[in-house]
């Protein structure tokens, strides 16, 4: 994982634009938002993913960097005083306390596109001119009112309401699981000749991973320390966002996150050995304290 951050940090920051280029607050906006901190869990998966299928990281790595970005915008914009209105992320002042509000909102404006131009242009990409329409297609759906934006919409309009864990569960399949899901299944995109039910096994193991994920966040906003976080802790409780540790507890939180994991882990059966990267990754993701 950390050779994998080392990389993305040095993609991420040959991929974005210079701080001199005009407009210069801008790019040193989406610079800072992008660029020194973030566990870089989604190129962590789609590299994982890469390997379990026989992929290089360099073929995929416009692909991580195309992940990555739309999850920095994404934070950006959930960050500000209209969404989740905190102060600290990754260890640092948010994008709009650096710098200003309609700076942060125009951060993820720019952040957004350049993901599929990468997806479009990269030349080290293994992909087709038809590959890439599928994996901008993925990318689009996952990040979309069906995904990520429509989740977001979803915890906006649940804050002090009280939410089936039924309903909890599928606004975290569509505001984290989306774009944890595309992670792997961009991966996919890129080996073409993976059989049907292996891809439907990917699908099946990053659902499991995407809700597991989520939850092991809401556990970390009440359990978690927020210098190890770099991020508030106790702000879901004090906004009434309905989470698992909210609805059912600590305990019966965790316990889902095991069996999430146990799921995710017999997805992964039929890959044997080769899968070893994805089941290490996914043993840290939800033990993780950070
Ligand atoms: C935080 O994601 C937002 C969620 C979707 C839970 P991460 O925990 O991956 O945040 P970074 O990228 O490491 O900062
Ligand atoms: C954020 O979920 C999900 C996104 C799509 C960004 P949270 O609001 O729980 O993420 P944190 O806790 O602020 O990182
Ligand atoms: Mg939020
Ligand atoms: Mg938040
Ligand atoms: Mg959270």
């Amino acid at each position: 994982m950390e050779s994998w951050r080392l990389r993305m940090e040095r993609a991420l920051a040959a991929r974005l634009p210079q701080p001199t280029a005009v407009p210069a607050r801008l790019h040193e906006a989406m610079r800072y938002s992008a660029l020194g901190g973030g566990k870089r869990i989604r190129p962590a998966l789609l590299f994982a993913t890469a390997l379990t299928l026989g992929l290089s990281e360099d073929e995929v790595e416009a692909a991580a960097c195309a992940i990555e970005i739309v999850h920095v915008y994404s934070l950006v914009h959930d960050d500000l005083p209209a969404m989740d209105d905190d102060d600290l992320r990754r260890g640092r002042p948010t994008c709009h306390k650096a710098y200003d509000e309609a700076t942060a909102l125009l951060v993820g404006d720019a952040l957004q596109p350049l993901a599929f131009q990468w997806l479009a242009t990269d030349p080290a990409l293994p992909a087709s001119p038809t590959v890439r329409l599928r994996l901008i297609d993925l990318l689009a759906s996952a990040i979309g009112t069906f995904g990520m934006a429509g989740g977001q919409a979803i915890d906006l309009a649940a804050e002090g309401k009280r939410l089936s864990l039924e309903e909890v569960e599928d606004m975290h399949a569509r505001k984290t699981g989306a774009v944890i899901r595309a992670s792997v299944l961009m991966a996919a995109q890129c080996a073409p000749d993976l059989a049907p039910a292996r891809h439907a096994d990917l699908d099946r193991f990053a659902d499991a991973i995407g809700l597991a994920f989520q939850i092991q966040d809401d556990l970390l906003d009440v359990i978690g320390d927020v210098a190890t976080l770099g991020k508030a802790t106790g702000a879901d409780r004090e906004r009434g966002k309905p989470t698992h540790p909210a609805l059912i507890g600590i305990a019966a939180s965790q316990e889902r996150v095991r069996r999430l994991h146990a799921e995710a882990l017999a997805a992964l059966a039929a890959f044997g050995e080769s899968a070893a990267p994805l089941r290490r990754l996914s043993d840290w993701l939800l033990s993780r304290q950070y």
